[in-house]
């Protein structure tokens, strides 16, 4: 564990975890729902909206052009974090988007019939269906890479499927049901001796641990803002300049354009060309105060922390009987997701909740994977750099006292 930073302390920034649930202090236990934001963040939204609300990109007033500079400010942040070049970070409202995005504008006009895009069996809906989509209208076919029974990726598996007819390989770099994390450079360095193009779906991944998106040899890179203590309608798509050049846009409108007549129109430079209408602003500038304070604190330093933290929760769940944790990857974030025999994975969750513990249940977005796990739903605890070892006591103490009541 980090003995430089103050954990504790650092809850004090999240003023959402001041409050009491049911008459119980908040254990919120569900970052990989949605994270929580730090006063920062909600500063920054509030700043632009209080001092200097105004378009981006097309007022040359003062208000203008400060909120455009404060909006560009998160592209340049956000590249610098993870290390890539600020044109080819195109803002979307988040991970969906961005996938979507991929799947209209590059994958369809490539994809034909007889084609395969691969994609594991753990991936969220947001990195299935506008592939099965794609593949419906192409008559392409969406094949799934098989898991190992530790929750890995089968690297065998992968390797038998991969070839000239796969279009596409889109994955995950940390699973948000079982907390695995990929061996994502390996990964795409196989797709690229097969020629194949590469998606990750950063979501789980971008909180959790640094990221050096150039170093991971993918041809598109995904996240959502506000999973990064970021507000929520924010996200990035990175792909290769050459990817974007390539592509036609998705949306038309204002903004994407370099000039417009009634016979044509020319587009804008990327990422420009992607980001018609005008955007989240004050999300996007929030997504920028929140990067700042997750890059003050250390991605590093954050990793190791939660590293620490998920040990800790995985030794004292175990406790629990007839408690069974789901996904034992021997590169895990920290999110556990685990059922209880006997008892529905809504109403341990609902009993939780009247102890002022927040857990997801359910199948998590990824329907294919509670299939392939034989499990309706689990209970999933997804942990932050600010939780502690108290709340972990709360959750177990809370998880016994539930199980004895719907015994
Ligand atoms: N919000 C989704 C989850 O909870 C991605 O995992």
């Amino acid at each position: 564990m980090n003995t430089a930073t103050d954990w504790t302390a650092l809850r004090d920034d999240f003023p959402i975890l001041r409050q009491q649930v049911h008459g119980k202090p908040l254990v919120y236990l569900d970052s990989a729902n949605t994270g929580q934001k730090p006063q920062v963040v909600i500063d920054a939204v509030d700043a632009y909206y209080r001092d200097y609300c105004a378009n981006v990109s097309r007022a040359v007033h003062a208000l203008g052009e400060r909120a455009t500079a404060m909006y560009e400010g998160t592209r340049e942040t956000l590249a610098r974090f993870l290390n890539v070049h600020r044109d080819e970070l195109v803002f979307t409202s988040g991970t969906t988007n961005a996938i979507n995005l991929v799947a209209y504008s590059w994958l369809l006009p490539r994809l034909r019939a007889g084609d395969v895009v691969l994609v594991s069996r753990m991936e969220h809906h947001a990195n299935l269906v506008p592939w099965q989509m794609m593949c419906e209208r192409t008559g392409a076919q969406l094949l799934p890479v098989e898991l190992t029974p530790q929750g890995e990726i089968d690297l065998d598996d992968l390797r038998a499927k991969l070839g000239p007819q796969v279009k596409l390989l889109a994955m995950t770099h940390v699973s948000n049901v079982l907390g695995t994390i990929t061996p994502i450079r390996e990964i795409c360095s196989m797709a690229r001796k097969h020629g194949v193009a590469t998606l990750v779906d950063g979501s789980q991944a971008i909180p959790h641990m640094p990221v050096d998106i150039a170093s991971i040899g993918c041809d598109f890179y995904v996240f959502t803002g506000h999973k990064v203590c970021g507000p929520t309608g924010t996200g990035a798509l990175w792909a290769k300049r050459e990817h974007l050049q390539s592509m036609p846009p998705f949306f038309g409108g204002g903004e994407m354009i370099r000039e417009v007549s009634f016979e044509r129109t020319s587009f804008n430079d990327p990422p420009h060309k992607f980001e018609a209408g005008t955007p989240n602003i004050a999300g996007f500038i929030g997504l920028g105060a929140a990067v700042d304070y997750l890059s003050g604190i250390g991605m590093a330093a954050i990793a190791e922390r939660e590293q620490f933290l998920l040990r800790e929760a995985t030794a004292r769940l175990r406790d629990v009987p007839g408690l069974r944790i789901f996904g034992a990857a021997s590169h895990k974030a920290a999110v556990i997701s685990f059922a209880i025999d006997g008892a529905h994975a809504h109403d341990l969750a609902t009993l939780l909740d009247l102890d002022g513990v927040a857990v997801r249940s359910g199948q998590h977005c990824a329907h294919p994977l509670l299939q392939w796990l034989g499990v309706g739903a689990t209970l999933r605890a997804s942990l932050a750099f600010f939780n502690t070892l108290d709340e972990i006591d709360i959750l177990v103490r809370a998880l016994h006292k539930a199980r004895q009541l719907l015994a």
